[in-house]
């Protein structure tokens, strides 16, 4: 059963996906999984074949490779919440247009503003360019690519929005190159986890000054 018809998608970020093409062609809107209250988000680039039919993300032989990487780094869904760029799957998985990341990704940017995670993780070159870009889609291609920002945190505010930005390559693309990435990919990971320690901290810092002042 498709989920396009979901009551759940009744406000205006959902209106624009719903007015698109990427929307009528589509099976299934693709939302996210995993833990909506998680510390990290994962951002992919768009819906495949299967993740149409089945309604969620990285499901396929990409989703295959996440959930092995997850393993090797300790980390399963519960430590995370993965979406996309686009929620719709585009055309013979073209990359997406221009007018349709314009389109899906306030969707997105809600998704972040309620979640608050520490860490957004950018999977590949298109999420990564899209935050590096600041949102600002015709800024996109002079941004840098994966293959010298992987790894690297930096903090991003945009749409009123904060949060630590670490790109990470895309589990698609280490299928291809599994000896050279995924060790890459692995240390990668434990930045994200250090940063996530490290937030920890300050927030209890700050709540034992609070304490202190009342
Ligand atoms: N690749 C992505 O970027 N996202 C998915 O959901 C599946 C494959």
């Amino acid at each position: 059963m498709s989920n396009k018809n979901s009551s759940e998608f009744n406000f205006p970020e959902a209106e624009l996906v719903k007015s698109g093409e990427l929307f009528r062609n589509c099976i299934n809107v693709v939302v996210g999984k995993g833990n909506v209250n998680a510390d990290i988000l994962f951002v992919g680039e768009a819906p495949g074949r299967n993740e149409d039919i089945r309604g969620e993300p990285f499901v396929g032989a990409a989703g295959k490779n996440l959930d092995k990487l997850l393993l090797s780094v300790g980390l399963s869904f519960d430590d995370i919440y993965v979406a996309n760029i686009l929620k719709c799957r585009p055309p013979e998985n073209r990359d997406p247009l221009s007018e349709e990341i314009r389109a899906h990704t306030p969707w997105l940017l809600k998704q972040i503003r309620k979640m608050k995670p520490k860490v957004v993780c950018s999977l590949g070159n298109y999420a990564t360019k899209f935050f590096l870009a600041r949102g600002d889609v015709d800024k996109m291609s002079s941004q840098p690519g994966i293959t010298s920002v992987h790894g690297k945190p930096r903090e991003v505010e945009m749409n009123g929005l904060r949060f630590k930005l670490i790109p990470l390559f895309h589990p698609a693309a280490i299928i291809y190159n599994r000896t050279k990435l995924t060790p890459l990919w692995e240390e990668d990971m434990e930045i994200v986890k250090r940063e996530i320690r490290e937030k920890g901290n300050v927030e209890v810092k700050r709540v034992e000054e609070q304490k202190r002042l009342f």
